[in-house]
Formats: C-alpha cells, sequence, structure tokens
C-alpha cells in the first residue's frame, strides 16, 4: 500500500481523489487544501484526513506518495517540498508557470533522487497507446508526418483564458508532449500562425482560439498540430501518423459506438461532448501507471523532464506565434529568469 497525500481539492483533485480512493494499492491519507471546506468535502466523500497544514503532508513518516493538483502557480513550492521530505511526487502540468522556474525546480527534484512523474494524461489514452505501441514496433516504418488535433467543443471563459498562458502553454503542450512520446525526438524549430476568431477581445491579450503549429523532427520528420476552441459538435481529438509503410490513426471518438440505420440514412453516435469526457479514463491509468512505476522503481511513465521539454516548446511556439518566424526550440538550461 502506497500512503498518498492529495495536494488541491478544486476540479481536477476531485478526479484525481475518486481514482485515489478506488485504487488497491493506494491509501488515501491526507487531502490538503488553503480552503478546509473544499479539502474536507473531498476527504468526506473519498477518505482521508482533511489538512491546511503543510506539515501534515510533507512527512515521510506518514506519506509516500503526493499528488500535487494545486493551483498551477502552487506547484514548483510543492515539488520543492515533496522532493525535500523524500516523498514520490506526481504532479499536474505545467511544473511551473515560467520555463526559467520549472528548470529550476527540476533540477532541485533530480538532485534529491525522489521518483516523480508529470501528470501527461493524454498519453494513457487507450487508442493513442495503441498507436504508439504499433508505431515503436515499426508497424508504419520510419515516421515522415505526424498531424494531429486538439478541438475542443468550446471557448472556456475569458476569465480562465485571461490567466492560461495562452492556447499554446494551455491546450497545445499536451500535444507537444504526445508528439516527443510518439515519435521519440525532440522537435528543433516550431513554426505557429493562429487567429482569435471565436472572440476577437482574446486578442487584446495576445491569445488566440484557432492556432495551427507546424514542427520539425531532427530526422526531417514534419509534424503539425491544429488547435482550435470551439468546434460547435463535440471533442474532436485525433491522432495519424504517416511512415515510409504505411498510416496509423487515433481516431475521433464517439460517445458510442453505435449506427443507426434508416431509409433516411445512416446516423452514427455524436462526438464526446467535452474534452472530460473523452479524457477522464486517462487520469485512473496514468495514477496505476504511476503507482507500479513506483513499485517496480522506475522509470517514471512521464518525467519532469519530460514535462520540462514540453514547455520549452510550449513558449517556442508562443514566441512564434508572436513574430511571425519559425523558431528554434531551446531546452536545456536556456530559459531567461
Ligand atoms: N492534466 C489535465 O488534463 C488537467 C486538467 C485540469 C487541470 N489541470 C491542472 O491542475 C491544476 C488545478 O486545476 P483545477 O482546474 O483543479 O483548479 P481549481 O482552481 O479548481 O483548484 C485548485 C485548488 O488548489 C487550491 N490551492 C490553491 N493554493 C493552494 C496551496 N498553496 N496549497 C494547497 N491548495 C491550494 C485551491 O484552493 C483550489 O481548491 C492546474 O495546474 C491545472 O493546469 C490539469
Amino acid at each position: 500500500m502506497q500512503r498518498f497525500a492529495l495536494l488541491g481539492a478544486g476540479f481536477i483533485g476531485a478526479v484525481h481523489a475518486e481514482n485515489l480512493a478506488a485504487h488497491p494499492d493506494v491509501d488515501l491519507v491526507f487531502v490538503y487544501d488553503i480552503d478546509l471546506t473544499r479539502a474536507a468535502a473531498l476527504a468526506d466523500r473519498f477518505g482521508g484526513k482533511a489538512t491546511t497544514n503543510p506539515a501534515d503532508v510533507f512527512d515521510a513518516t506518514a506519506v509516500d506518495a503526493v499528488f500535487i493538483a494545486s493551483s498551477t502557480d502552487t506547484h514548483a513550492e510543492h515539488l520543492r517540498a515533496a522532493a525535500d521530505a523524500g516523498l514520490a511526487v506526481v504532479c499536474e502540468k505545467p511544473i511551473a508557470p515560467t520555463l526559467h522556474e520549472a528548470e529550476r525546480v527540476v533540477e532541485h527534484v533530480e538532485a534529491s533522487g525522489v521518483f516523480a512523474m508529470v501528470d501527461f494524461n493524454r498519453r494513457f489514452d487507450r487508442d493513442h497507446v495503441e498507436l504508439k505501441r504499433v508505431v515503436d514496433a515499426g508497424g508504419v516504418g520510419p515516421v515522415e508526418l505526424v498531424q494531429m488535433s486538439s478541438r475542443g467543443p468550446t471557448l472556456p471563459p475569458v476569465e480562465y483564458l485571461r490567466v492560461s498562458g495562452g492556447q499554446l502553454r494551455d491546450q497545445t503542450v499536451h500535444f507537444f508532449d504526445l508528439c516527443r512520446w510518439i515519435t521519440g525526438e525532440d522537435p528543433v524549430t516550431v513554426s505557429v500562425t493562429g487567429s482569435a476568431l471565436v472572440d476577437p477581445t482574446i486578442a487584446e491579450f495576445g491569445d488566440v482560439d484557432t492556432s495551427v503549429a507546424v514542427l520539425r523532427l531532427p530526422s526531417g520528420g514534419i509534424v503539425q498540430i491544429d488547435s482550435v476552441r470551439r468546434t460547435g459538435y463535440g471533442y474532436d481529438e485525433r491522432i495519424e501518423v504517416m511512415g515510409a509503410d504505411g498510416l496509423i490513426e487515433s481516431r475521433r471518438q464517439p460517445a458510442a459506438n453505435v449506427a443507426l440505420y434508416s431509409n433516411a440514412g445512416i446516423t452514427t453516435s455524436p462526438l464526446h461532448k467535452g474534452w472530460f469526457e473523452r479524457v477522464q479514463p486517462t487520469y485512473a491509468a496514468a495514477l496505476s501507471a504511476f503507482v507500479d512505476a513506483l513499485a517496480a522503481g522506475g522509470p517514471s511513465p512521464a518525467s519532469l523532464r519530460d514535462g520540462l521539454n514540453a514547455q520549452a516548446i510550449a513558449e517556442a511556439a508562443t514566441a512564434s506565434l508572436a513574430s511571425g518566424k519559425t523558431e528554434r526550440i531551446a531546452y536545456e538550461g536556456s530559459a531567461a529568469p
């Protein structure tokens, strides 16, 4: 049994609390939040003791691992505290609001030697896992072209977008990670174009709701990622990998895999209503992968370095959106303070 403390009892904290409570090898011992009412609400439903005292959770005599699901601006501080206490840690993305801070904290955690994972949950999507298995086995031959779509059904509230860091850091970052994970390569350059088509007011703070990023791999392979905030027809995520010997696709997922055949034609189920409906199973799968890897002594299914490198791509992509130029991606020790 691994004793877990959950940090952060907001929207995603509730998802993780349910998964922690359901996992047979996990004992949820603390739910920690600066807001005791929120912590208590989750502890009442899923177990553990509600606390607002960090000394309770960063204590290796009572806890084996912490799950950081608190607000983005707290991740770095909590990662450092977990490392200093010798606790294993899984952290929601991003590692820190700025690349420079993320670099410093990853160095700190790596130096401590604690087992760590960033919660890049889309790596645990059942169909994406199968796609990667086939690509790794050489099923499409050397990868030449990857196309990914990340298209949400409705524009999130403008108040959320204003502090999100922008579409490329907030939404596309998961797909920058998938690009590295699927191809096994760190892209060298990125070029982005984007527009605020759904709500032009978000352009006032430099954001876009519709964008295309083109990344070049060291092998010469090309990756294209389109990110859209409002489809109007449901959550539309797909990945296509074309190689020298064939193509594999992780398809758009309908909410149910049925079709109605009638005189009027063929009607199939719509896509999932929202991103959460599509990705919900990936959170439990990511947690299981963390627990299994921790028990086995590694490797991490998604290391903090993976989190850092995806953030580095998002930074270069954001710079490209602003400059209109192709930007070189700088991975190590080069982020401005
Ligand atoms: N991987 C994913 O798909 C995914 C999805 C949603 C959110 N997230 C990430 O999860 C994090 C939380 O997002 P959310 O939507 O749940 O936000 P939220 O605002 O609903 O919840 C954040 C919680 O953190 C608490 N908190 C703030 N400061 C704290 C502190 N110092 N110590 C402990 N708790 C503190 C708040 O009181 C709140 O309950 C964000 O970093 C977000 O980027 C990731």
